[in-house]
Parts: structure tokens; C-alpha cells; sequence
């Protein structure tokens, strides 16, 4: 493999992440963004889309891992492939759309080679014209290049793009129960993609978004001028006043550090974890006409009970996706550039439940992460002035270290206090692991 010298050994990453500290230059330096995209975002399962949204043979959703262009695909079979998006005789991106349907095969619009839809090298116009150039030994003979493995759970897609590395299984563990409690939540035991995705540009480094998931020192702060000056004005509304549902949604923002610290966090290996474990914002919503009695059609009373009394907030699924099982939304954080990421936010219909809990999810999803929300710019004002503020050489360490307990991270499955930064360097482990990883089993 042709590969640029980089000054990024393994002793050197190592040397950026400490117990209860990271370096800036894990936020600020493009060839460290590089080798995020060509090691840890090849070697971890990534969330490529939901199968819903390619229901039929040859429909499909074009997006990118890590720095990948991707298709993925329906095929005849049922299965699901995830395609480079990208021809083998000069490198065009095939794909232009967002989503639609391939039909029999896929055309390159520059000079017509066709891919069948598995991404098979199909046919070349004059083919002839590589008799006995060697063209057998090209890549090109390849076709397109797809995932190295993909696995479809409960509807969500996700892949690995390097051919050998963890299982999914092994890579996601009990974190999968997020991913199960939000499905369950349908009483038909099925999601849908509602919509297309709501799509918001950050001038920071992905990490941010990553780390802001589980971070809950900060809502009672960076959120008091929007979601407190909201609970204000309720508060001088005449007593009786039926609560709107963005009141009930932006109040629980600037909830107390006690609420916040009392709710907790669950840490798994390999950078995943949930804040939520015994309380969280989404606990108090009210009730939706007619989606209990479903639920208990569906499941039974005791089930029932079980699935919506489960609270958790966000889950941050390492490395870049946060999911809200009792809202039923999913962000992915797509980086772009060291101090450029994308956020999409997704919403599901739960199929079977009242339009009214997709209502909510839609008005959550607005209000809260659309570059038209205001608790979303408190936000991106303190990310960008975080990206802002590492530039600085004279200070050169961020602190994680809130709640640190020396021995951490070695269990499965922990509970910490909610207010604990744990989380974030369970994340840090993590990436420091799977940058190291492929060096490592180079040398
Ligand atoms: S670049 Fe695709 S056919 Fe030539
Ligand atoms: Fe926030």
C-alpha cells in the first residue's frame, strides 16, 4: 500500500492521550484528522443508514464513511451492500443523487462502464481494447470496491471498511440494548426513516460533538439564555395554561447539576456509553393518546412497562453516532475536515405508534438540532470558540479529568455519577487503540 510518512507513531499518539488529559493536537492537526479517517474509521463499525430507506431491489442512499464515498444498496437477494462510490477506470463518483432507484445496473456517465448492482465490473465499451494489455491484472478488473464486512441489525446498517478487525458483535456488546429499546418502542417492533435528515454544518472538530454527548456540566450553562429564558416566560403564563410540547422539551435543558448528576452514565468497552441511566430529560413527557394501550397490545403489561420505563438520553455509539431511544432521533457527526463536521439528525417513526409521538420526535429534532434551533447555537458558539481557543501553543492540554478514578474502564459495564467525564475518556481509550491498531499489526 502506497503510504505518506507520517510523524504519528504509535509512541507519539500514545504520548497525546494521558488518564485525565488529551492534547490539543488530537482537535487541531489535519494529519492526525488523516489517520482518523484511514485507521479509525476503517477499522470501527460505523452507521452507514436504515433499511427502510432502500426497501426495494436496486434502491439507494448515498453518504460517506469517514472519508469514504458511499452507495448502499438493496440487492435482489434481500441483502444489503455497501459500495464505494467511486468508478474503477478514473476515480467518478457514479452516484450523484441522494437516494432513488439503480435499477439493472449502475452507469458510469463518463465513459459508460457498467457495475452490476453488487458493484461487479459488468461490461466496458470496446471492450476489446484491453485484449492482452494486462488488464486481467488491473484493479480496475475488480469493479467497485464495497465494505469489508456489513451488518444489518434491527434495521440499522452499519460497516466496517477494512476487511479484518473486531466483529460487530464484539465491537458493540450490550450497547446494542439503546439500539433495541428504541425498535421495541414500536409496537409493530420496527423503525422507519421519517423524512429526509435535518443537516447542520460545525466549524470544529468531530470529537466536540462526540465528547458534548455525555457532557452534563454544560446544559445549565451554555443553554440558560435559551431554554431558561423559555422557562421564564412559561413561568409568567396564568396558572392553568395548557404546557406546549417545546416547553416541555427545552425546560429540562437548564435542569440542576443534581438532576444532571443524579441521573448517571453506563460506560462500555470500546468508547460506547449512555447518560440516562436512572432519570433523564425525556423522562417527564406526557403521555400520547392512544400509544400506551398499543404498546400493551403489542408486548403485554409487564413488557410494556419494562421498554418505556427504560430513560436513557443520548448513547454515543464510538465513533461517531449519538441515538435518543424514548425520542426516537439519531445524530451522526460527519467528519469533514480537522475543524469541520457535518451533523445530520435523523428521525424514526415508530410504525404502529400515534402520529403524534412522530410529531414530537419532528419538534424535538427542530427544535434542538436544527441550525434553526436556539439551544443548538449555544452549541456550536462554544465549539467554535473551543476550536478557536486550541490554536494557542502556550496552553497544550484539554482536561477530561472530572470524577477520574485511577483503574477506570476496566469492567465491562460501569455506572459512574452523571456528572462525570468518564465517558469522554472511555472515548479517548477507544481512539487511541484503534489509531494505534493498524501500525501495530504492520510492524
Ligand atoms: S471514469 Fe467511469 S467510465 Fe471512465
Ligand atoms: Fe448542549
Amino acid at each position: 500500500m502506497i503510504n505518506s510518512a507520517t510523524r504519528w507513531t504509535s509512541a507519539a499518539l500514545r504520548a497525546l492521550v494521558r488518564d485525565n488529559e488529551v492534547h490539543r493536537a488530537v482537535y487541531t492537526d489535519p494529519e492526525i484528522f488523516n489517520l482518523e479517517m484511514s485507521r479509525l474509521f476503517r477499522s470501527t463499525w460505523v452507521f452507514v443508514g436504515h433499511d427502510s430507506q432502500i426497501p426495494n431491489a436496486g434502491d439507494y442512499f448515498t453518504t460517506s464513511v469517514g472519508a469514504e464515498p458511499i452507495v448502499m444498496v438493496r440487492q435482489a437477494d434481500g441483502g444489503v451492500s455497501v459500495l464505494i462510490n467511486r468508478c474503477a477506470h478514473k476515480g467518478v463518483r457514479l452516484v450523484s443523487e441522494g437516494s432513488g432507484n439503480l435499477g439493472r445496473f449502475i452507469r458510469c456517465p463518463y465513459h459508460a462502464w457498467t457495475y452490476g448492482t453488487d458493484g461487479a465490473l459488468q461490461n466496458i465499451p470496446l471492450r476489446d481494447g484491453y485484449d492482452g494489455t494486462g488488464f486481467e491484472a488491473t484493479e480496475a478488473r475488480l469493479g467497485l470496491a464495497s465494505a469489508g464486512a456489513v451488518a444489518v441489525y434491527r434495521g440499522f446498517v452499519f460497516c466496517r471498511l477494512s476487511g479484518e478487525g473486531v466483529a460487530f458483535h464484539d465491537y458493540f456488546g450490550e450497547s446494542l440494548s439503546t439500539l433495541d429499546n428504541m425498535v421495541d418502542r414500536a409496537p409493530a417492533g420496527r423503525l422507519e426513516v421519517a423524512g429526509g435528515m435535518l443537516r447542520y454544518m460545525h466549524p470544529c472538530n468531530w470529537k466536540m460533538l462526540a465528547e458534548n454527548q455525555t457532557d452534563a456540566c454544560h446544559p445549565m450553562v451554555a443553554h440558560e439564555s435559551s431554554a431558561g429564558t423559555t422557562v421564564r416566560i412559561w413561568g409568567e403564563q396564568p396558572e392553568g395554561t395548557p404546557k406546549p410540547m417545546a416547553v416541555e422539551q427545552f425546560a429540562p435543558f437548564v435542569g440542576t447539576y443534581k438532576f444532571f448528576d443524579n441521573m448517571g452514565i453506563r460506560i462500555w468497552p470500546n468508547g460506547h456509553g449512555h447518560t440516562g441511566v436512572s432519570d433523564s430529560i425525556h423522562a417527564a413527557y406526557s403521555v400520547i393518546p392512544g400509544y400506551q394501550e398499543a404498546m400493551v397490545a403489542a408486548y403485554g403489561q409487564e413488557r410494556t412497562a419494562r421498554i418505556l420505563g427504560e430513560v436513557r438520553h443520548n448513547t454515543m455509539y464510538f465513533p461517531n453516532i449519538m441515538v435518543k431511544g424514548p425520542i426516537q432521533t439519531l445524530r451522526v457527526f460527519k467528519p469533514l475536515a480537522a475543524d469541520r463536521t457535518l451533523v445530520e439528525s435523523w428521525t424514526f417513526r415508530l410504525v404502529g405508534a400515534p402520529d403524534l409521538l412522530l410529531e414530537r420526535t419532528c419538534m424535538y429534532n427542530r427544535l434542538i438540532n436544527s441550525p434553526g434551533s436556539i439551544v443548538g447555537h449555544d452549541d456550536l458558539e462554544v465549539y467554535e470558540r473551543a476550536q478557536q481557543g486550541l490554536q494557542s501553543g502556550l496552553r497544550e492540554w484539554v482536561n477530561l479529568g472530572r470524577l477520574f478514578q485511577p483503574g477506570e474502564g476496566a469492567s465491562p459495564a460501569e455506572v459512574v455519577r452523571g456528572t462525570s467525564e468518564a465517558q469522554m475518556r472511555n472515548q479517548f481509550r477507544a481512539w487511541l487503540r484503534f489509531m494505534s491498531a493498524t501500525e501495530e499489526a504492520a510492524s
